[in-house]
């Protein structure tokens, strides 16, 4: 971890200000690795899933709701069951387990991808790293750890789903009969669960999480004949390919046509689906300066991927930080379903040619983004420094508008009423009577509370109010008959906000 102190003051705002609570249940002691959601970090993580929504859907991909809770069959069939493992070591003192590479990472800071059981040991030795819990010596074992939920239903064993996509794979073949022909793209926004190792890392590792997944299928003949790709190849992207990263060099901005002359990117569909992800953290408000796209170096890229890049954000807390895997899946998951449900899983060329399509994945979650938006645009201010600000992007601000009465008497608070009735079936609107009107615009300001109304006595007289901008704190008088219209128009970024009075 970068900062602990950061993670505490960032833990802190989250829990006052009603973002994020937990470890849950907190009246129970918590469980690590189960945090909720509270007003109005479940208005950030609306809005984060409604941009990813609305991305996807402009791209040509459509929608899926499957169940969270399969047959072992088929998680024997994708491999979770034998291969989904962490590896453990544990204190020989007070009996925790640890994931040993997370250990070693925090302890010593080294990169452990690749190490046998042998050299992990080894590390854990020499950097003479102990329990965090009890600072116990711990054994000189390692144990594979399945991370699968384990269930029954009607008596027999059933998991709780790992990942969203497999899921995905499974309806292919009325998917193929839905969209009639390939290419076609499909997501899913949904739980998944993983039994995960004493997980310390916040809303970053979760035992019960969202997915936002899509999968691309594709006939492998296509991949590198991909008319999309061409309105896309100029622009350039941060990529951090396996030979900088070996070569210890700088993040280079290359353009993708570059990248994949220069072979780093095998196709240009797979070209398409990594920008495609790259546009889903800047739609989503991620800086552009806090992101970099880090291509899997051999030893770390999953059996099934041919090709493997990562989108990591640059965090106050955890520094580099994975947020979402693009993958080449190739056929890897419609054979092994193919195998085990033994049905045919295959598509048909317009020459009557079968084959098994290839599937590119664009794997996120959207508690990660949550947790980056956190963490990048809250700014504590100690006291006398001025005012805690959480200057996320407006459009994706928890709440848009906070609706308030200059004063709680003379009528004020009966407009100040219909004001807040005639924006909040378009807006989310929150409306505050309480304190100085001062006290009433930090509060606002603190939550990332876009635009703030205030109704004065004026506003009685010739029915319009001021709207007041929370990163300049300048105002402007509207009328209330245009009021809607402005503030969808200032919210979408249609319109700048007037910098005089
Ligand atoms: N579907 C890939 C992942 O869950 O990481």
């Amino acid at each position: 971890m970068k900062d602990e102190q950061v993670l505490k003051d960032l833990h802190a705002f989250m829990q006052s200000k009603g973002f994020v609570y937990g470890p849950f249940p907190e009246i129970y002691n918590g469980v690590s690795g189960f945090y909720a959601y509270g007003p109005l970090g479940k208005l950030l993580k609306n809005k984060v899933e409604n941009s990813v929504r609305s991305l996807f859907f402009s791209n040509g991909f459509r929608e899926l709701e499957c169940p969270t809770v399969l047959p072992d069959i088929v998680w024997e069939a994708s491999g979770h069951l034998n291969t989904f493992v962490d590896k453990t070591i544990e204190c020989s003192k007070c009996k925790s387990i640890f994931r040993v590479d997370k250990l070693i990472e925090e302890f010593s800071n080294k990169d452990t991808v690749g190490m046998s059981d042998k050299d992990l040991l080894a590390v854990v030795k020499k950097e003479k790293i102990s329990c965090p819990s009890c600072k116990g010596a711990f054994k000189e074992e390692i144990t594979a750890y399945n991370l699968m939920m384990k269930t029954e239903v009607a008596g027999k064993p059933f998991s709780l789903r790992p990942e969203t996509a497999t899921v995905t794979y499974l309806p292919f073949k009325r998917l193929n009969e839905y969209f009639r022909k390939l290419p076609f793209a499909v997501f899913q926004i949904g739980k998944a669960y993983r039994n995960e190792i004493s997980p310390r890392q916040h809303l970053l590792r979760l035992r019960e999480f969202t997915q936002a997944e899509a999968q691309l299928f594709i006939d492998p003949k296509e991949k590198n004949n991909w008319e999309k790709y061409e309105g896309i190849k100029k622009e350039k992207l941060p990529l951090y390919t396996s030979h900088q990263q070996e070569k210890q060099l700088k993040i280079e901005t290359l353009s993708l046509d570059d990248a994949i002359k220069h072979k780093h990117i095998k196709s240009k569909a797979y070209a398409w689906c990594l920008h495609l992800a790259y546009k889903q953290f800047l739609s989503m408000g991620i800086p552009a300066n806090k992101i970099r796209i880090r291509q899997h170096l051999e030893n770390e890229r999953a059996f099934y991927a041919d090709d493997a890049w990562d989108i990591e954000i640059n965090l106050n807390t955890f520094g580099w930080t994975e947020c979402c895997g693009v993958h080449d899946r190739t056929d890897y998951d419609l054979k092994k379903h193919a195998e085990f449900s033994k049905q045919k899983l295959e598509a048909v060329r317009d020459n009557g040619e079968k084959y098994i399509p290839h599937i590119l994945e664009i794997a996120f979650g959207t508690d990660r983004p949550c947790f980056a938006l956190m963490d990048i645009f809250y700014e504590k201010k100690e006291e006398g420094e001025g005012k805690t600000m959480f200057k996320l992007p407006y459009n994706i601000a928890p709440i848009d508008i906070a609706v308030f009465p200059l004063m709680k008497k003379d009528g004020l608070p009966d407009y100040a009423e219909h004001i807040k009735q005639l924006l909040e079936r378009d807006f989310i609107v929150d409306y505050d009577e309480s304190g100085t009107i001062g006290k009433r615009y930090l509060r606002a300001a603190e939550s990332g509370t876009a635009y703030a109304i205030t109704i004065d006595y004026d506003s009685l007289k010739n029915k319009d109010v001021t709207i007041r901008d929370r990163d300049s704190e300048h105002q402007i008088r509207i009328k209330e008959t245009e009021l809607k219209e402005a503030i969808r128009k200032l919210l979408s970024g249609e319109m700048a906000f007037p910098q005089k009075a």
